[in-house]
């Protein structure tokens, strides 16, 4: 659990530098910013209740994992046309490179996302509930240290 924490602060780091980068972008690769920092803010309401400051409530649990789960899978890899890189995107041209292990991660988000809304939707155990959200979790790191630029 330590290790699933760490991980969220590391995260919690990054997105703030995120919204900085933003300025400028235009056209797929603004719209994948913004449904990247969408996601960004559904994190920040659950990382609070992983770490237990605030207390699990499923409905927002359900809430936002649904918000992750519209905007990963196909939703995501079509905003990725090949090339689409350059400033201000932080996309890695690796991701066209390898791009059957990007999409596959991209689904597996959304995968691990349903999982999450799942849980919550019955009501799982706070157990449970912080099992699902650090599986969700290791996919956005999983994706950003291979496609993703620092
Ligand atoms: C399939 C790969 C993939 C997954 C999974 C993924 N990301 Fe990303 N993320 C990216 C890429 C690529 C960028 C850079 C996009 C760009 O700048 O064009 C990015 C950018 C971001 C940004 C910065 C947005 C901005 O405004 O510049 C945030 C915040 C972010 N991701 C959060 C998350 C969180 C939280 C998760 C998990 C719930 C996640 N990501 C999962 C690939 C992914």
């Amino acid at each position: 659990m330590k290790r699933v924490i760490g991980a969220a602060i590391a995260l919690g780091m990054t997105f703030s530098v995120g919204a900085i980068a933003h300025e400028g972008a235009t056209g797929v690769v603004k719209e994948r910013m913004e449904g990247m920092e969408a996601i960004g803010q559904q994190v920040k309401i659950l990382v609070p209740m992983l770490k237990g400051t605030l207390p699990y409530e499923p409905a927002k649990v359900e809430q936002s994992a649904s918000i992750i789960e519209s905007h990963a899978g196909e939703n995501f890899t079509k905003l990725f046309p090949e090339g689409s890189v350059g400033k201000p995107s932080e996309a890695h041209p690796d991701i066209w490179e390898d791009w059957s292990k990007f999409s596959e991660l991209a689904m597996e988000l959304q995968s691990t996302a349903g999982a999450l809304k799942t849980v919550a939707a019955n009501n799982g155990s706070e157990g449970d509930f912080k099992g699902a959200l650090g599986t969700m979790l290791k996919t956005c790191k999983s994706c950003h240290s291979d496609f993703r630029e620092d």
